[in-house]
C-alpha cells in the first residue's frame, strides 16, 4: 500500500471536514448528549460522515475507529477519527476546534494529521519523518524547567462524578507554573505541545480519537508521551502526559500522588 494515496486521503478528509465545520460555525446547532457535558452537533455528525465517506471511498476494506459511528473492523489499516475535537467550543461558538485523523498499520502509528480550520493550521506527522506545521518542520520547546513551562490540561467528561482529583493535579501545578491553559481541546493541546508552545500537557480519560494524530505528532516532534508512572503512553492509556521531554521528570514527580487515579 502506498503512504502517498494514505497522505493524500488524510489531507483531503481534514480539509472536507475544516469546510463543514467552518461554513456551520455560529449557527444555531440540534445538539444531543451523550452525557452530562459530553455533546454531540449535527455538524459533529456532518464532518464525521465526509470524512468517513472519503476514507471508505478509496479504501473500501480498512478499519475504521470513529467518534460518532460503530467502530468497522476486520483490518490491519485503521483509521481512528475525531471529527471535531472541541465540541464544546463549537456548540458555544468559540473557535478553538480541530479535525484529527490518525492512521495505524497492525497497530503501530503511522500516520497522524490534525487540522486547525480556524487559524488555518495542520499538524502532521509521519512516522521515522518528524512533525510539520503547515509544511514546515517543528520541534518541541527547550524549556527546561517546570517553574518555567506554559502547560495544558483539560477535565474530563465524568468530571461531575470525581472531581476531587482533577481539582488536586490542577492545584499541584497552578502553584508551581508560569500558567496553565484549558483549551478545550485534546489534539489541539498535543500538537502545541510538539511545536513548543507549551511545554507540558496532562489530562485524564482522553479517548482514542482525542490523541491518536497528536500523539504521533508528539513523537515525531522529539516529545516524550507517557502515563503518570512514566510507562509509555498507549491509545488506550486513561492517563496522559506529554511533554517537551527535558520537564518530564519534574512533570511525573508532581503526578506521583495520582497514579492510581483512574485506575
Ligand atoms: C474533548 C476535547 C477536550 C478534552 C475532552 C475531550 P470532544 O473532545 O478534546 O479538550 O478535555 O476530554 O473529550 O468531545 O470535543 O471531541
Ligand atoms: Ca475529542
Ligand atoms: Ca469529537
Amino acid at each position: 500500500m502506498k503512504n502517498t494515496k494514505i497522505k493524500r486521503t488524510l489531507l483531503e478528509a481534514l480539509e472536507k471536514a475544516g469546510k463543514i465545520i467552518r461554513a456551520n460555525f455560529g449557527k444555531e446547532q440540534r445538539i444531543t448528549k451523550k452525557g452530562k457535558f459530553n455533546l454531540v452537533t449535527e455538524i459533529d455528525k456532518a464532518s464525521e460522515k465526509a470524512v468517513v465517506g472519503l476514507i471508505q471511498k478509496r479504501f473500501p476494506d480498512h478499519s475504521i475507529l470513529a467518534e460518532e459511528s460503530p467502530e468497522v473492523t476486520g483490518s490491519g489499516c485503521r483509521w481512528i477519527i475525531d471529527p471535531i475535537d472541541g465540541t464544546t467550543n463549537f456548540a458555544h461558538g468559540f473557535p478553538t476546534v480541530s479535525v484529527s485523523i490518525g492512521f495505524e498499520k497492525d497497530g503501530r502509528l503511522e500516520m497522524g494529521g490534525v487540522w486547525d480550520p480556524f487559524r488555518k493550521e495542520l499538524f502532521f506527522a509521519v512516522r521515522g519523518h518528524g512533525a510539520t506545521l503547515s509544511g514546515k518542520r517543528i520541534r518541541v520547546s527547550k524549556t527546561k524547567t517546570l517553574e518555567d513551562s506554559l502547560l495544558a490540561t483539560g477535565f474530563p467528561y465524568d468530571r461531575n462524578l470525581s472531581p476531587d482529583g482533577y481539582l488536586a493535579m490542577l492545584r499541584v501545578f497552578l502553584t508551581r507554573i508560569q500558567g496553565i491553559r484549558r483549551g478545550g481541546s485534546a489534539a489541539i493541546d498535543l500538537c502545541y505541545v510538539a511545536c513548543g508552545r507549551f511545554d507540558g500537557y496532562y489530562e485524564m480519560k482522553l479517548q482514542p480519537w482525542d490523541k491518536a494524530a497528536g500523539m504521533m505528532i508528539v513523537k515525531e516532534a522529539g516529545g516524550k508521551l507517557t502515563d503518570f508512572s512514566g510507562s509509555p503512553l498507549t491509545i488506550t492509556g486513561l492517563q496522559n502526559l506529554a511533554t517537551n521531554g527535558l520537564i518530564h521528570t519534574e512533570m511525573l514527580a508532581a503526578l506521583a500522588p495520582f497514579q492510581q487515579l483512574g485506575r
